[in-house]
């Protein structure tokens, strides 16, 4: 419980007024150097203190704490803002655990704010510092309480926020200037909003295109893998003389997250080569995100070779201690160690469990047992949450769980070390990594009253990345760039008109969702929200006559379109984010198929396609846009996709009957805009000489995809044209 209500409130008070914690400002250690600091703070910790560093519970789990009621907290969260803290919001927002068990970290995971609280900056600003405030009351030795984002595309959580194109774009773009300088602003977007670690950068090799998280892969070329991996860990930490000024970084996740069989996403990977060979095709992100002392790695779901090689009991080779102690022989010779942290992935540890229990011969792990063998394997913290499934193919809402409350996880924790499942030399690494890196930030204090300009300039730079982003993948009799003035009619078709198909996976919520919601009136203009059909309409005026086709709208009779009639189609994948993206596949019918078809939790699955990785136009669309054609108009088709998609071939697949194809894969708020200024030569194709071109190759049709690409595919590698 809270102690001291007037403490509390004044600390509150300081904090939300902008002045850092103790440990920011006494980055400056003196002549102590950060790891004897550590130590100190260690030698003065009780076990209880060092285990709730190993921690980290969304504060989804902390609101099912027993003293908690997030009904209560919703309420009071809704109240009149700061500085007054009722300390009765602690209680019931599940905050007091944070002093209860030690807790040196807490996260938001995919989701937005409790129920119908806004998740508008200043809410999730007030929520942060509530914990923040907390920590600082309770665990006075703790350096710094860390608040965890998934801020993967800009500050995704923020009704109204800025989201520049996911990392398939920034492949795409392969501006590493560029990169630093918006992930810069997203650290600042962060802190302003109260989280000073973000879950970014995935560094993820995509080798199988299936993969629901291929849009969050940068490229299949390595260089740029690199080159963007090294600018968005400096661009998120902004080390300035040795100290993190901005937020910690996650490079994600350790490792072959994207290699698994058929894309299968929490695969396995099947791999039976040597772990040189592994590393050459899955390490060479961690390669640049260690030189660029990026401060934590997040593990994989997945298996490097069987389901006893699970990444969150440390994988194969004993790969995870290995890079963390001895180092990792990779280019050009060079030994790569990672001194930082391990961080769990959402649940990970029961996760593995479930399928090290598939193949293991022994009774099923304990909880105890199963945080021993993560934390033995190398993972030094455990993220947790509420769902922590016993069969993650459950999908029943009373399916049995390891824990619904944190207070069973650091029981747990704690019976494993008093049963000499975890010795003393690991808890002790663990902790000091922890401890080192939080000794090593000093994040700026960023009031929210900067937010309105880091989002002027997150508008700017996130346009300009969306411009980059862009693919010129076809341009018949070089329709593109259009002359505006010839332009009389303009025929929309499809979802020309929805960000959320722009914005893609974890915007607002972890699966995003179509349509405009969070994202109209003032949170339009602050996000920079302009979807295609706003930007021609803004680009040729009302003179020009507009036309719809979709689901709900058909042309006029009679009309039959021209040479000045322009066709601007969109043809998209729904928003996604992990499992929910995979394309269901025809060699494989795993149980986590079953588990996605079988609960329809998978709007992908729920697609008549789900086999199938292309995107079509709808028949009467097709139809209209053929016909158009036909009669000599223009068509552009702007495909919005997490990944390269079959264009040919099905019913409605729109390359036929386009004149032009723009890959826009997920461009984000400002997509609409960056869209229309390349269709009408504001912006122009690769102008800048390295930019707008494919950083993953393109399939013809779904052989390529399930093999590989064993003839190279439609386009490869870097292909894109210029206008
Ligand atoms: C998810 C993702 C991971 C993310 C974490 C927290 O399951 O795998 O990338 O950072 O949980 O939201």
């Amino acid at each position: 419980m809270i102690k001291n209500k007037k403490i509390l409130i004044v600390l509150t008070a300081s904090i939300l007024a902008g002045c850092s914690s103790s440990s920011s400002s006494s980055g400056s250690s003196g002549t102590q150097s950060t790891s004897a600091q550590a130590q100190a703070i260690y030698n003065s910790m009780t076990l209880e203190q060092k285990i709730g560093q190993l921690i980290q519970p969304s504060f989804g789990i902390l609101m099912s704490g027993p003293n908690a009621n997030s009904v209560r907290c919703d309420a009071d969260l809704h109240q009149p803002s700061s500085p007054l803290i009722d300390a009765q919001t602690i209680v019931d927002c599940g905050l007091d655990q944070i002093g209860q068990y030690h807790l040196g970290a807490v996260l938001q995971g995919g989701g937005p704010l409790f129920t119908d609280l806004a998740p508008t900056a200043t809410n999730w600003r007030r929520l942060n510092l509530l914990a923040k405030a907390v920590s600082v009351e309770s665990n006075s030795y703790d350096p710094l309480l860390l608040i965890g984002n998934d801020a993967i595309h800009v500050n995704m959580h923020v009704q109204g926020g800025v989201m520049g194109p996911h990392n398939v774009g920034m492949g795409a773009a392969n501006d590493p200037a560029l990169m630093q300088q918006l992930q810069k602003l997203a650290a600042q977007d962060s802190l302003a909003t109260g989280f000073n670690w973000v879950f970014a950068p995935t560094i993820a090799e995509v080798h199988d295109e299936r993969w629901g998280r291929s849009y969050e892969g940068f490229s299949a070329n390595s260089a740029v893998l690199q080159s963007l991996t090294t600018a968005a860990v400096n661009g998120l930490q902004n080390v300035q003389n040795g100290k993190i000024t901005g937020v910690l970084a996650t490079a994600k996740h350790f490792i072959g997250d994207g290699a698994t069989q058929f894309g299968l996403d929490e695969g396995d990977d099947a791999y039976t080569g040597t772990e040189s060979d592994f590393w050459a095709a899955n390490g060479k992100g961690y390669e640049a995100a260690v030189d660029a002392n990026v401060g934590s790695i997040m593990a994989s779901y997945s298996a490097i070779d069987g389901n006893d090689t699970r990444m969150h009991f440390g994988g194969k080779w004993d790969i995870i201690n290995q890079f963390k102690e001895t180092g990792i022989i990779g280019t050009g010779g060079k030994n790569f160690i990672f001194p930082g942290f391990i961080i769990s992935d959402y649940n990970g540890a029961v996760r593995a469990a479930y399928f090290y229990d598939k193949v293991s011969n022994t009774a099923p792990l304990t909880l105890p047992q199963i945080f021993a063998k993560s934390i033995n394997g190398g993972v030094d913290m455990q993220m947790v949450a509420g769902g922590a499934l016993i069969n993650v193919f459950d999908p029943s809402p009373t399916a049995p769980v390891y824990y619904s409350n944190v207070g069973q996880v650091f029981d747990a924790i704690k019976t494993a070390y008093n049963d000499g499942l975890i010795s003393e030399n690991t808890l002790h690494n663990s902790v000091m990594r922890i401890l080192i890196a939080k000794l090593s930030m000093a994040p700026q204090s960023v009031p929210l009253s900067q937010y309105a300009s880091i989002q002027a300039q997150e508008r700017t730079l996130a346009l300009q990345a969306a411009k980059e982003s862009l693919i010129l993948l076809k341009n018949q009799n070089s329709v593109i760039p259009v002359v505006a003035g010839g332009v009389q009619n303009v025929v929309f078709v499809g979802d020309t008109n929805d960000v959320g198909i722009q914005n893609g996976g974890w915007t607002i919520n972890w699966q995003g969702q179509e349509g405009n919601r969070f994202f109209t009136g003032a949170d339009q203009l602050s996000s920079g929200t302009v979807t295609i059909e706003s930007a021609v309409m803004a680009q040729l005026g009302s003179s020009v006559n507009y036309y719809h086709v979709n689901s709900t709208e058909s042309l006029p009779s009679g009309f039959v379109g021209g040479a000045t009639t322009l066709v601007i189609g969109v043809v998209n994948e729904p928003p996604y984010a992990e499992y929910m993206g995979d394309i269901a596949n025809s060699v494989e019918s795993d149980q986590w198929y079953a588990f996605g078809i079988a609960t329809n939790t998978s709007p992908y699955f729920g697609l008549s396609q789900s086999m199938f990785q292309g995107v079509t136009y709808s028949i009467s669309e097709s139809a209209a846009v053929g016909t158009l054609q036909a009669n000599g108009s223009k068509v552009i088709t702007v495909i919005y996709s997490g990944r390269p998609v079959i264009l040919s071939g099905a019913a409605g697949s729109p390359d036929s009957i386009s004149n032009a194809e723009i890959a826009a894969f997920l461009p984000g708020t400002t997509g609409g805009q960056a869209i229309s200024d390349a269709i009408f030569g504001n912006y122009r194709f690769g102008a800048n000489g390295f930019s707008n071109t494919l950083p993953f190759p393109w399939p013809t049709d779904m052989t390529d995809v399930e093999l590989h690409f064993p003839t190279g595919g439609l386009y490869p590698v870097g292909y894109g044209l210029t206008d």
